[in-house]
């Protein structure tokens, strides 16, 4: 078994990059933010508040991270939303405690959010720590928004992607910070296909020590 951890801020491509190399090596994919995501959306549907830490903690306990859907939790709103419930100690607990046991699976896993590397798989074989500038990370949301037809706003989703920032990096509990170990892969002005090969590499290089 091995472990892949990816880290880093709100659209500077690691979902794409992590799903590539699952796709690649055969291993299993958890977009750890899905989990923060459907625990939101939860307290949303119920119309309970987002600032109880006992509530959201129930709602946390219960997330099945089969039935985590991207193409209902990519909504803007529960991201932010996500993003609030995401500073609560107890909330983290229980997500952690699910996402470390998925991290075990045959025959390796890949995992991304924020806090792989440094708490939640802080073993993993290979850390990656993926970063752009909020500029360049703001510009690829509004082509993507644009690109689906919808009208978008850059200095809105600018705002959006430094407040995001703000609030994951400044958090108590796990901030985003990459792992002492980690690898930076800056994409700013990197190629996604050049960070997947940076990535093969490195994930190359930790198989053969294991053999
Ligand atoms: O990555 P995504 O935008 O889906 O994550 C939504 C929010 O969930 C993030 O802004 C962050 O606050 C939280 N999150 C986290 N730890 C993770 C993954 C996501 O705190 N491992």
């Amino acid at each position: 078994m091995i472990t892949i951890a990816i880290d880093g801020p709100a659209a500077a491509g690691k979902g794409t990059l992590s799903r590539q190399i699952a796709e690649e090596y055969g291993f299993h994919h958890l977009d750890t933010g899905l989990t923060y995501r459907a625990t939101a959306k939860a307290l949303l549907d119920a119309g309970l508040p987002l600032d109880d830490e006992a509530v959201a903690e129930r709602m946390a306990l219960e997330v099945e991270l089969s039935g985590l859907d991207r193409s209902i939790l990519s909504a803007h709103a529960i991201g932010e939303a996500a993003s609030k419930i995401a500073v609560m100690p107890a909330v983290r607990r229980a997500l952690v405690e699910a996402q470390r046991a998925f991290s075990k699976k045959e025959p390796g896993t890949v995992l991304d959010g924020r806090d792989i590397g440094t708490v939640v798989c802080p073993d993993a074989a290979v850390k990656l720590y993926v970063t752009a500038s909020p500029e360049v990370r703001a510009k690829r949301r509004f082509d993507e928004i644009v690109g689906n037809g919808a009208v978008a706003d850059y200095a809105a989703i600018f705002d959006d992607v430094k407040k995001r920032d703000e609030r994951d990096m400044g958090r108590a509990d796990s901030p985003l910070r990459p792992a002492d170990d980690a690898h930076l892969l800056d994409t700013s002005e990197m190629s996604i296909e050049a960070a997947f090969q940076a990535a093969k590499s490195l994930i190359d290089a930790a198989l053969i020590k294991k053999i």
